[in-house]
């Protein structure tokens, strides 16, 4: 999604924003702009279609100002292009503005308020530019009164950041519903839609609420809420390093991001223990989970995956049903609720504005609401009751990988905790610290035989136009996730099944040569798996087996370390990805950056 950054008191503001901007790529985008301008009131406004470099190529050697903000967009209104790309200008040029979300009402603003403004391209942003500069000059507002003013009207989610140009020691920003924070320096301050793009100038934060409107000037901050009344808050200090976000030696960031795994998971033994060595959460979570009848998780794409195996591992543990919705289906069509539910809100980025909108109901509700996620201070954590974190570290590939892997780890120990308050006896008897150091070792032992999986993706995806990845249970989970990981980066069309459903109609688009992925770690479903394998063998299609050792064959082509029976999917889906990662790569594709995703969707 789009990406705001600005700079404001620091002599080269472009450079700083050009890195703030790269370092905002992982978001997903398509088009880029930068607009500087300062005290000798010469202006620079370029904007590009396309990746960052492109943008800077056409940036001048030389760029002056104090004061410069900058966007990476992510269509939603208006095709990808120079002319829609941000920064926006008011008619007359005077207001500049960049803006991540959607405006809602803009056609309504637009008729109501700008019929003698041409509009110079399609996008919603720029009926807000034009409204600011309406108000200035039809009322006489200063520019901070027109912008409160416009915030009143719109309707919708944005984060803002606006520059004056006759006001050029200052930039007004505002946000609802999307990310921006203020990053503070000595006598410079910056914005950015993540820490991360501006950790290099400082480790300093302040947030931002809701529709607030906050002053930034090089050398102070003035946050107001709509009413105009002053809010103090204090800053923080973002738990990154510059070393965090950086891929040192590999190619992609992908690539590195399934190495880290191993130690995502070692990390999460470590941070969810207590002295006695034993797995432990809030007891104030456990209350309210043991308090509920029905437990609901929500999420969107691979987190809703991950919630799927959740599922399993809660009701095993917990005998408490467990429900897994899309974001944004239940938001919009939400299901008769057990009495006494309780919701889990699966989110890598804690920005997603689909589960985001369930939250907000679910708030409205009063009821009570845990968010899982990688990144603390985020919407979905600080608007849910409870917050555990994924421990995951900066997740920049657009592709998720550790953060999945990560989401199951909390979600086991949420069901052995549970479990183990509820008595039961699987939840008693699993050493679970055991069994995930396990699952550690047995990430690094797939992690250390790459080439394998360079060379299954190779003979299996190479020129295909489509596979499948079949399994039953956790198999079946594991499934829609690796089918997932193929089709978003390598474009292959790929779709994750139930073994035993591929037969009534899908069985139809089995070809000689069509790949199809067998998932099968658990002996209770193995043999049902290998006739399903079977059907679609003598039809032609091209099969790999990936097993877990205890039910392999020797004709299987991977078989996994054996790790805990409800653990399998942290290690089943290792081989997934990096047949994804190697079958993009042969296909001459950036693993890091597919096209048309982004990582962090902050728009319903
Ligand atoms: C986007 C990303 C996916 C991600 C989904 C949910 O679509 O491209 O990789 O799984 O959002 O994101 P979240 O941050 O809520 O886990």
């Amino acid at each position: 999604m789009c990406g705001i950054v600005g700079v404001i008191g620091k002599k080269n503001p472009a450079k700083i924003i050009i890195q703030g901007l790269e370092k905002l790529e992982y978001r997903g985008y398509d088009s880029a702009g930068i607009f500087v301008t300062g005290k000798n009131k010469q202006d620079y406004l370029v904007k590009s279609k396309g990746r960052i470099k492109e943008l800077k190529a056409k940036l001048p050697q030389e760029i002056n100002g104090e004061i410069g903000i900058g966007h990476t967009r992510w269509a939603t209104h208006g095709r990808p292009s120079e002319l829609n790309a941000h920064p926006h200008t008011s008619e007359d040029n005077r207001f500049v503005l960049v803006h991540n979300g959607v405006i809602q009402n803009f056609e309504e603003v637009k008729a109501k308020y700008l019929t003698n403004y041409t509009l110079k391209g399609d996008t919603d942003t720029e009926i807000v530019v034009q409204l600011i500069d309406h108000f200035v000059l039809t009322e006489k507002l200063t520019t901070k009164e027109a912008f409160r003013k416009t915030l009143a009207i719109i309707e919708g989610s944005y984060a803002f950041a606006l520059v004056d140009k006759e006001e050029p020691d200052v930039i007004y920003v505002a946000k609802n519903k999307s990310p921006l924070l203020i990053g503070l320096g000595k006598n410079f301050n910056v914005i950015c839609s993540d820490a991360m793009a501006m950790i290099e100038e400082t480790k300093r934060f302040v947030e931002i609420a809701d529709q607030e409107l906050v002053t930034v000037w090089a050398d102070a901050i003035q946050i107001e809420d709509a009413k105009g009344n002053l809010v103090r808050r204090e800053s923080y200090e973002a738990q990154l390093t510059l070393n965090d976000i950086e891929k040192g030696t590999y190619p992609y960031y992908m690539l590195k991001e399934i190495d880290d795994q191993p130690a995502v998971m070692r990390k999460l033994i470590q941070a969810y223990s207590n002295n006695q060595q034993e797995l432990t959460i809030s007891q104030e979570i456990v209350t309210d989970i043991l308090n509920s009848d029905r437990i609901y998780i929500v999420a969107c794409g691979t987190s809703w995956h991950a919630g799927w195996v959740g599922k399993q591992m809660l009701e095993q543990y917990t005998s408490t049903p467990v429900e897994v919705h899309l974001a944004s289906e239940f938001g919009y069509n939400m299901p008769i609720l057990a009495k006494k539910p309780f919701f889990i809100f699966l989110s890598q980025s804690g920005e997603t504005a689909d589960s985001r909108q369930v939250l907000v109901k679910i708030n409205e509700l009063t009821y009570p609401s845990l968010t899982i996620t990688n990144a603390a201070g985020s919407t979905l954590s600080r608007e849910a009751k409870h917050t555990l974190l994924l421990h995951a570290g900066p997740e920049i590939a657009v592709a998720s990988t550790k953060a999945y892997t990560a989401q199951i780890a909390v979600l086991a120990i949420v069901a052995k905790v549970i479990g183990e308050a509820k008595g039961n006896l699987k939840a008693l008897n699993i050493d679970l610290v055991h069994e995930l150091s396990m699952v550690a070792q047995a990430m690094e032992v797939l992690i250390s035989r790459k080439e394998v999986l360079e060379e299954y993706a190779q003979t299996y995806l190479e020129d295909t136009r489509n596979a499948f990845y079949i399994g039953r249970g956790i198999d079946y989970y594991v499934s829609m996730e690796a089918a997932l990981k193929l089709k978003e980066i390598s474009y292959i069309q790929a779709e994750g099944f139930a073994a035993g459903e591929l037969k009534h109609g899908t069985i139809a688009l089995i070809e000689e040569g069509t790949p199809v992925l067998g998932i099968i770690t658990d002996a209770n479903i193995a043999s049902h798996t290998r006739s399903n394998l079977q059907e679609v063998e003598t039809r032609g299609a091209h099969t790999l087996i990936i097993s877990m050792s205890g039910v392999e064959k020797a004709t299987d082509q991977l078989v996994l370390p054996k790790v805990h029976p409800m653990l399998t999917a942290l290690v089943s889906v290792v081989p997934c990805q990096l047949l994804a990662y190697y079958a993009t790569l042969q296909r001459g594709y950036d693993v890091d950056k597919p096209r048309n995703l982004a990582k962090s969707v902050t728009v319903e």
